[in-house]
Order: structure tokens, then C-alpha cells, then sequence
């Protein structure tokens, strides 16, 4: 595991929103698009106001979500209404290349629709990715049927974080990602970040090789 500390959440923001336009720019200097996966939950928010500013080709940037819940179009806990109020409504990505998962069809439905659209995309170039208390990611939890759910994108019931019903990107989208960065934030993350560095497999350490971005609260 490389992990990079931050004192703070601020700075660990600050330090991956650096991270996304350096990966951003070199995927379209090589390839000439930037597929990238957002988060969801609460971390990533600093990050991804801080790059409403950045001076990058929008118009070359594909958005994917490694997971979202299963809630109504425009409910404010949806990832992607976190992501459109922190970041993509304050940017020019075209919105036809905003690939949002359909969560409000239900697990089922929306898990093959988005697997239908990852069954066409490259490799993800950047996924950024959080982790829970429970040591869970996306919207992979300890001890669910979605962990061995061999599908590109994954039908989530009983999560214990709620809501119980989402979808998940699967491990195979995942760890077919050219790059992963985790970032964790908050002393509630600390026990789940120590059991991983003791080697229990938690959802998040099943991960192929991940670059970690915590703050001094979860280091300890
Ligand atoms: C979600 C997220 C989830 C999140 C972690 C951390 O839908 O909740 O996808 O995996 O990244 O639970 O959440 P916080 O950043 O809010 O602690």
C-alpha cells in the first residue's frame, strides 16, 4: 500500500484535485479523452470544487460514478447531485458524456443498463474512490453478495449504509482502471484503515494497486 498523508482534509483535497488535472491532461495528451470515475459520499466534495477552476479540456473528459443509490432523479443524497453541485455543474463537460448510472430504475434494471455502457468503455483512466468504517467502497460491503458479483456493474441490496438498494461498479471495472486513488478522511475511518494494514481483506484492500490519500485522523 502507498500511502500519502495529509494533515488535514483540506490538504488532502487539495493534493488530489492536483493528482486528477495531472491525469486528466497527460490521458488527453496520449489518448485524447479522460474517462473518469467519481466518487460518492462526502470526502470527495472539497476535491471536486476546488477543480471547478481548472483549466482543462471539459469538452475531452468522460464522467462515470463508481456507484450511486437508489433514489429518485434529483434526490439530494444521490452521488450524482453531490457531484453536479460540487463539480459538474460548474463546468463544461458535455452531458452526453456524463454517463450517470439510472439508480432509479432499481438495482437490477439500472445494473445492466450501466453494464451495458462499461461493456463499450476503455479503461477507466482515474477512479476515485472512498472508503467507509466498515472498510466497504463504491458501494461494496463486507460480507455482500455484490463482493463476488462477477458483473461490470453490480446490483446492491441490504447495504448497511443506506439507502440498503444501489449499484455498484464491479471489481472487474475497478481493477481494469488504469489508476485508483482512495481517499479517507476522519479518525471514524482510523479501525478500518489499521485492519487493512493488518492484512484482513476488507472490500476496499480487494482492490488491484491502489495510491492512498488519508488525513492524520485516520493514520493515527
Ligand atoms: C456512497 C459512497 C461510499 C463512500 C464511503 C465514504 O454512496 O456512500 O460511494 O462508498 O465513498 O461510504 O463516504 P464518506 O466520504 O461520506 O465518508
Amino acid at each position: 500500500m502507498h500511502i500519502n498523508v495529509f494533515p488535514d482534509a483540506d490538504s488532502l483535497a487539495a493534493e488530489v484535485a492536483r493528482q486528477v488535472i495531472v491525469d486528466c491532461e497527460q490521458a488527453i495528451a496520449e489518448r485524447g479523452v479522460f474517462h473518469w470515475v467519481l466518487a460518492g459520499g462526502n470526502t470527495p466534495k472539497k476535491c471536486y470544487a476546488l477543480l471547478r477552476d481548472a483549466e482543462l479540456d471539459w469538452s475531452r473528459v468522460y464522467v462515470w460514478f463508481g456507484d450511486e443509490r437508489c433514489l429518485s432523479i434529483g434526490d439530494a443524497e444521490r452521488n450524482d447531485v453531490m457531484a453536479d453541485a460540487a463539480l459538474l455543474s460548474h463546468v463544461s463537460v458535455p452531458p452526453a458524456q456524463i454517463h450517470r448510472i439510472p439508480a432509479e430504475l432499481g438495482p437490477e434494471d439500472a445494473a445492466e443498463t450501466y453494464a451495458s455502457l462499461l461493456a463499450d468503455a476503455p479503461p477507466m483512466d482515474l477512479i476515485l474512490l472512498g472508503m467507509g468504517e466498515d472498510g466497504h467502497t463504491a458501494s461494496l460491503f463486507p460480507g455482500n453478495p455484490a463482493l463476488v458479483d462477477e458483473r461490470l456493474a453490480v446490483p446492491v441490496s441490504a447495504a448497511p449504509k443506506p439507502p440498503p438498494k444501489r449499484i455498484s461498479m464491479g471489481y472487474s471495472v475497478l481493477n481494469r482502471g488504469r489508476k485508483r486513488i482512495v481517499m479517507v478522511a476522519g479518525e471514524s475511518k482510523r479501525d478500518a484503515l489499521l485492519r487493512i494494514r493488518q492484512g484482513e481483506r476488507l472490500p476496499v484492500a480487494r482492490l488491484a494497486v491502489c495510491e492512498w490519500y488519508v488525513d492524520e485522523a485516520v493514520s493515527g
